[in-house]
């Protein structure tokens, strides 16, 4: 197996340490935070700066940018502040943006400082960030509080976050050693994504800084400053927040991956979904008895692989955190199937997409060690790919949302309502926003959906065991008492009956592969388990807006697993009117009417 390169990412900050033990910039030649403290810095200049909590009193969601995550201090002491001063039902959400992000030990050891943030100075260290490029979030359900960290340039980030601001830290350090973060360009950014009458604190007087956001409509002044430092920034933009919008019902049509998805978004921003299907949990392509939990690969990069290598993290972070007990092994491999594959899987290990040692190249003595068999070609090692059962994640995520038996035939609009109606036209719900989460069903819901579906069948075999879950153009999962081979793939086949025949092509597929798995399960019984795939013409999900109020999500194709966790937050972001943990363009590339009608 290949070893993580020595070798600091290209966004290393360089990071040393003061004789005092506080961290500073190597590539900025500045201290995170305050010498004389930090904490008590922040709390001054970033809490008061930005009238907290007073500003968040009577609202039910609230919104802080941060240019400049650095160690999360500043994240940390806005937690505080609001584990004790949260309005009742409300939730926080913040977005940081760090283009040098720090390694988790060393954002330990500056936090160490601070004992009294405690526990969520350790929720934050366990759940660290990739330093990867991209969106990231963390969550703090607990507090109510979600953060997406966007690790890369301020300006990038800027764009591409669809959310608006209460308040924002500006804390990049100085204008004089870092004028990138203070470009004009950023505080337009800042100001676009900026609420009405949003305030916005920093450590910097700075004329060029005062200049350049009293030129973005904020009305800007100088404060007494914290400790040796004479002068702190308010601003206060112009406008003046409108009333929060009361949050409304939601229906969520379709309870397999994607309604449980989006069950589960819903609820940790403190709305109670109710989830209709017409047979129960799991009926659809959601209910078979393993998956593998793995990203779409694109060795070319570009938003397809950001898409995948996106979901793939939130997924896997969201099994392990919200449904441990559903998650049957972590790491997978993917072998090569065709000859192009060894260098397309050269490139996608090259990627700047994966951590150091999250996605490594196997030689095929490697792989063939990996699989307790020779195999002839070498792989991909995903150290954190997962198997995981699909009715535990169901059970995990729905266990406490009202489940309502229908068969829904058509959806109509009544004023600011949507309404369910079954075939006979009785009314069996209704509510201010629906999701659409049928899977292949969708095509009856929405007339014109860019939908074709694919008949896939797995079969299952008791008794046997593999050592680890492994792909090629079809996949071993180990259960918990055997093995699963997937799987067929007929385009334009609808039916859901189990065949022998297909049992048959799934074991010639795994005798090509792996001949002592197949010869070991030999003769043993066979279960086939069949369902229907709903794919799209670009083979990516259908995720966000048809109309007001109305959401799909839906195309998962044979990667809803990966998905929807991830595409469910962003439509219940869109639904609510909170940030979405979608970077735009990706947001763009999953949007449901991207296709010409
Ligand atoms: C054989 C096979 C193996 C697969 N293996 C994997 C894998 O290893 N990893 C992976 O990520 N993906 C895998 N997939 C793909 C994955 O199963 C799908 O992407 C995913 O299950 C789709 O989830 P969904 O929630 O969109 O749809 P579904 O799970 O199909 O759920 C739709 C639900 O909507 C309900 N419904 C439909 N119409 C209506 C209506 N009109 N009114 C009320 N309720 C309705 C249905 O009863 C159903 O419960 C596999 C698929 C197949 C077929
Ligand atoms: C003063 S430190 C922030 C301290 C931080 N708020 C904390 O609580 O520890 C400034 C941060 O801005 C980051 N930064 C500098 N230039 C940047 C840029 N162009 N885009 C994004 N982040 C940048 C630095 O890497 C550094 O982490």
């Amino acid at each position: 197996m290949n070893t993580p390169p020595d070798a600091p990412p290209a966004n290393d900050p360089d990071l040393g340490w003061t004789e005092d033990g506080l961290p500073r910039s190597g590539r900025f030649g500045d201290l995170y935070f305050s010498a004389q403290d930090g904490l008590a810095e922040t709390r001054e200049v970033y809490l008061r700066g930005c009238g907290l909590p007073e500003a968040w009193r009577g609202r039910q969601r609230f919104t802080v940018g941060e240019l400049g995550f650095g160690t999360g201090l500043n994240v940390l002491a806005l937690l505080d502040l609001w584990r004790r001063e949260r309005p009742p039902g409300a939730t926080l959400h913040i977005f940081s943006v760090e283009a040098f992000p720090l390694k988790v030990e060393d954002a330990r050891r500056a936090l160490g400082h601070w004992p009294e943030l405690g526990e969520l100075s350790q929720t934050l260290n366990e759940r660290w960030p990739p330093r990867t490029p991209g969106f990231h979030r963390i969550d703090f359900p607990a507090h109510h509080a979600v953060l997406d960290l966007a690790v890369m340039d301020v300006a990038d980030a800027l764009e591409a976050w669809g959310g608006r601001a209460d308040a924002w830290f500006l804390d990049g350090f100085s204008p004089a050693t870092n004028p990138q973060m203070w470009r004009d360009e950023v505080l337009t950014l800042v100001a676009a994504r900026s609420a009405p009458g949003a305030r916005a604190a920093s450590f910097t007087v700075a004329g060029a800084v005062r200049r350049g956001l009293a030129a973005q409509g904020f009305d800007v002044a100088k404060r007494p400053g914290f400790g040796r430092k004479n002068e702190r920034l308010e601003a206060v933009f112009s406008g003046v927040a409108p009333p929060e919008p009361k949050p409304g019902r939601v229906a969520i049509v379709g309870a397999g991956i994607a309604g449980a998805s989006l069950a589960r978004a819903f609820r940790a921003l403190g709305q109670e979904p109710a989830l209709y299907d017409r047979e129960g949990a799991g009926a659809g392509a959601s209910g078979g008895p393993a998956a593998l939990v793995t990203p779409r690969f694109d060795a070319g990069g570009g938003v397809i692989a950001d898409l995948f290598a996106q979901a793939f993290d939130r997924a896997v972070t969201l099994y392990r955190q919200d449904a441990p007990g559903a998650v049957l092994r972590s790491g997978v491999v993917q072998l090569e199937h065709q000859d192009r594959d060894a260098r397309r899987f050269d490139q996608v290990a090259a990627q700047t997409l994966w951590e150091p040692g999250a996605v490594m190249r196997l030689s095929p003595d490697e792989a063939s060690q990996a699989l307790g068999e020779p195999v002839a070609r070498g792989g991909l090692w995903l150290r954190d790919g997962l198997a995981i059962e699909p009715l535990g994640v169901l059970g995990a995520w729905l266990s406490d949302v009202r489940q309502v038996r229908g068969d829904i035939a058509r959806i109509e609009r009544v004023g600011e309502l949507w309404r369910l109606l079954d075939a006979g036209g009785q009314v069996v719900g209704e509510a201010e926003t629906v999701c659409l989460a049928a899977g292949w069903g969708a095509v009856a819901l929405i007339p014109d959906a860019p939908l074709t579906p694919a008949r896939g069948q797995a079969s299952l075999v008791t008794g046997v065991s593999c050592p680890t879950p492994f792909a090629w153009g079809g996949y071993v999962v180990p259960t918990r008492d055997g093995v699963l081979i997937g799987a067929t793939q007929d385009r334009g086949e609808t039916a859901t009956d189990t065949r022998p025949a297909d049992n048959e092509r799934n074991l010639e597929s795994l005798a090509r592969t792996t001949p002592a798995l197949a010869d070991l399960i030999g003769g043993a019984p066979i279960e086939g388990w069949a369902a229907i795939r709903a794919i799209t013409p670009d083979r990516l999900p259908l995720a966000g807006a048809l109309a007001s109020g109305l959401f799909v999500l839906g195309g998962l194709g044979a990667r809803g697993f990966t998905a929807a966790p991830v595409l469910a937050e962003h439509i219940a972001a869109l639904a609510t009117g909170t940030p979405s943990p979608l970077p735009s363009a990706l947001a763009a590339r999953v949007h449901p009417r991207r296709f010409p009608r």
